[in-house]
This record gives structure tokens, C-alpha cells and sequence, in this order.
């Protein structure tokens, strides 16, 4: 079979076919799920140097079976990178990618608007610990980034959009401002995924995805992925993951590839539910903001349509001001939203969220409640029935 990666096939069929291999597998169309601790070597010289640089195959089942190997071809086919790690769940993955490029005495630049434990647990915890002294940056900064860069400065992290708020960050103008420094850039592309926008063409060099979102996509398995764009950083990558023990389990790689084969019609259906129910939210009065870049009239629209090819399921929302009793009553009443962390699943979700607490770069400046929804695979029409009972009970509570 062809290699869909190094073939001109577009994207979904790439999603088809990638990492494939029946005529290795009796010409079963999927690849197994090979449960593995011990991998035995027909010699003594081979069994003592399979540790070593390159990876390339099962060496301990810690560090990687067929099952993972084949999760992270389609991965890296669907980014058009060199290749992929995978780990076992997007933090991991956070923590893993962060940790192989940084080390004792660095500075490291970090967007304000990142998902909260990379701020807090990654940035906070491990980072600090390690005398890795982090800033936080204005997402908005552009080729700004540039005069933040110091001499110790060894990583710039982005997310894109941010967590909670959605603002877009000019990936390219920030990449192309880099060049040169020696900076190496990450960014958590876990909203849009690798299917709605390709970071490594727009200059980026480690992308971390939690898988357990939209590639998984049933909200039933724990994935991360670090994909790079050449052999040097893979082998950071894949020997920081195997020093800490990463394992990503085979039957969730298996679930991962497999989500990965609907990824496209998925998401293509998330984004005309939540742009429908977007739009709907915008007209109501109980409504101050909705944060969600494939609206028109968000601040990250130009360079959401510049450079995505489409939008997620999931979106932010303040509300007018009211005691959080009366968020409480909208919420604790819903049928079709579960109040839950995660999403990327089928179903719809919501929680509250509080980007007060969250930012220092570019401090938050609204003052109403935060709202995060998710928008599922629902009917959209049974979403808005429910969003508007939700605000007889928000209004009668406020
Ligand atoms: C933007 C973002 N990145 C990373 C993660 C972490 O992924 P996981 O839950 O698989 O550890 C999450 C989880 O909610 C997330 O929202």
C-alpha cells in the first residue's frame, strides 16, 4: 500500500488508511492490540543494545508495541510530521514534551491562556521544582514574543485557541519571529486538533495533542501525542518519555486509532452544531460574550479563518452578572449537558469556569460568570431547548 503520508492524498483519506499494515497482520484490516511487557531478542548482542538510539521497534513493552507504533504513524500522517510519541494522556504529554526541553536554570515563556494544570501542575509544579523560572505571556503578543527572549530562554509554549477564553494566537508571525534564537516552540493543539490546523507548517516544532478529546472522541480512554518534525527532536522526545516511564496502553492506542478514522466527519459535525448554538447564544439577553473564533464578530476570527479550516465543539460564554446560585440552577438542570470535565466525546458537556484566577499576562477583565460548553453530536435543536429552559432557571434564580 502506499504511504498516505508521503503520498498527495488529502486529508481524509489519509485518515483511512494511515498506519495500516494488514498485509503484516494475515490481512486483518486493523492493526492488533499486542499486550506486551516482555520482548525477547534471538541474541545476547541484540537483547543488550535495544535500548539504545534509534528507536525503532519493541524493545520492552513500556517503551512501545505495534498496536502504539501504528496509533502514532496515523497521528503523525494526519499532521504531516516526521513522527509521533505517544503517552498516557494529554498532561503527560504536556509534562513529558515540556520536560525534554528545558533543564535547570532556563526561561521559559508560556501563554497566559493555557489550559489550567499546564499552568498550575506543569509550570507551577514540576517546572519550579526544577529552577525552570516561567513567564507568562500575553497570547496576543505576535512577533512580540521576540523581545521576551532572553539568553537562558529555551522554550515558547502556546495554545491555540486558549483555554476557557479562546483567544487566537498568530502562530506564523511568532514561529517566523523565533527563527534563528535557537528557541524551541510547542503548542497544545488539542481544540482544533490535527485536523482543523496543522502546526508544524506553520513553522511550529513539537505539537502535543490530548488525544483523549476529538481523537479518541468516545470519552472512553486517557491519550496524549507529541508529534515533531524531525528525527532529532523525536529522539528527545522518545528517549524523555522512556526515562519517565511513559507507557501509553495498547488497548486505548487502539481506541485512539480508531477515532481517528471518524476524527473528520466528527469534528465537521461538531463545528455545525456549535456554530448553530453559538450563534443562537449571541441573541440572548442573558448573554455578554460568546468566545468561540469561528464567530465573526470574535477577536480571533481573522486569524481563525486565516489559518484553521474549521472549528470545534467547544466554546466559552459569559453570562450577565448574577450569584453563582443562579449558574448553579441552570447547569443542575439540564438534560443533555452533563456537568463534567473533558470533552471531544459525542455528548455535550458544560462546567463553570473562573479565568480570573488563571491569568496574569493579560489579566481577565469580564465580570460575569463563565460558562464552558461543549457541544456534542446531538441534535442542535434539542441543545437550544435545553439552553433555553436553562435560562427560565438562570432568570428566575438571579
Ligand atoms: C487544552 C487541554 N490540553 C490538555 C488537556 C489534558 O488532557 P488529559 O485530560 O488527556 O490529560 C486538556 C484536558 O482537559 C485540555 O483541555
Amino acid at each position: 500500500m502506499t504511504d498516505p503520508k508521503k503520498s498527495a492524498y488529502r486529508q481524509n483519506t489519509i485518515l483511512a488508511h494511515a498506519g495500516l499494515k494488514p498485509e503484516q497482520n494475515q490481512g486483518i484490516v486493523n492493526p492488533p492490540v499486542y499486550h506486551a511487557s516482555t520482548v525477547t531478542f534471538p541474541t545476547l548482542e541484540e537483547f543488550e543494545t535495544r535500548d539504545k538510539p534509534p528507536y525503532n521497534g519493541p524493545q520492552y513493552g513500556r517503551s512501545g508495541t505495534p498496536t502504539q507504533f501504528a496509533f502514532e504513524e496515523a497521528v503523525t500522517a494526519l499532521h504531516g510530521g516526521h513522527k509521533t510519541v505517544a503517552y498516557p494522556s494529554g498532561l503527560a504529554a504536556i509534562a513529558g514534551a515540556m520536560n525534554t526541553f528545558v533543564k535547570n536554570g532556563d526561561h521559559v515563556l508560556v501563554a497566559d491562556t493555557v489550559y489550567g494544570p499546564t499552568r498550575g501542575r506543569v509550570s507551577g509544579n514540576i517546572l519550579a521544582r526544577a529552577g525552570v523560572e516561567v513567564e507568562f505571556y500575553d497570547p496576543l503578543i505576535g512577533a512580540g514574543i521576540k523581545d521576551l527572549v532572553r539568553d537562558n530562554t529555551t522554550v515558547v509554549y502556546m495554545e491555540s485557541p486558549g483555554s476557557i477564553t479562546f483567544e487566537v494566537q498568530d502562530v506564523s508571525a511568532m514561529t517566523e519571529a523565533l527563527k534563528g534564537t535557537g528557541v524551541v516552540t510547542l503548542i497544545d493543539n488539542t481544540w482544533a486538533s490535527g485536523y482543523f490546523f496543522k502546526p508544524l507548517a506553520f513553522g511550529v516544532d513539537v505539537v502535543i495533542e490530548a488525544a483523549t478529546k476529538y481523537t479518541v472522541g468516545h470519552s472512553d480512554a486517557m491519550l496524549g501525542t507529541v508529534t515533531v518534525a524531525t528525527e532529532e527532536h523525536y529522539q528527545a522526545v522518545k528517549g524523555m518519555a522512556n526515562s519517565y516511564g511513559y507507557h501509553a496502553a495498547p488497548d486505548d492506542c487502539y481506541l485512539g486509532q480508531r477515532g481517528l478514522r471518524t476524527i473528520g466527519v466528527r469534528l465537521e459535525q461538531h463545528y455545525k452544531n456549535a456554530l448553530e448554538v453559538a450563534t443562537w447564544l449571541q441573541g440572548r439577553d442573558e448573554v455578554k460574550r460568546v468566545m468561540y473564533p469561528a464567530l465573526a464578530d470574535d477577536p480571533g476570527y481573522e486569524l481563525w479563518k486565516r489559518d484553521f479550516t474549521g472549528a470545534s465543539g467547544l466554546m466559552g460564554v459569559e453570562l450577565v452578572d448574577a450569584p453563582k446560585a443562579a449558574v448553579a440552577a441552570m447547569l443542575d438542570g439540564y438534560d443533555l449537558f452533563g456537568i463534567g470535565a473533558s470533552w471531544g466525546g459525542y455528548e455535550s458537556l458544560v462546567l463553570a469556569s473562573y479565568p480570573g484566577k488563571l491569568r496574569t499576562a493579560r489579566p481577565w477583565t469580564g465580570t460575569g460568570p463563565v460558562v464552558r460548553y461543549h457541544i456534542g453530536l446531538e441534535d442542535p435543536a434539542d441543545l437550544i431547548d435545553n439552553l433555553e429552559e436553562g435560562f427560565k432557571r438562570f432568570n428566575a434564580a438571579r
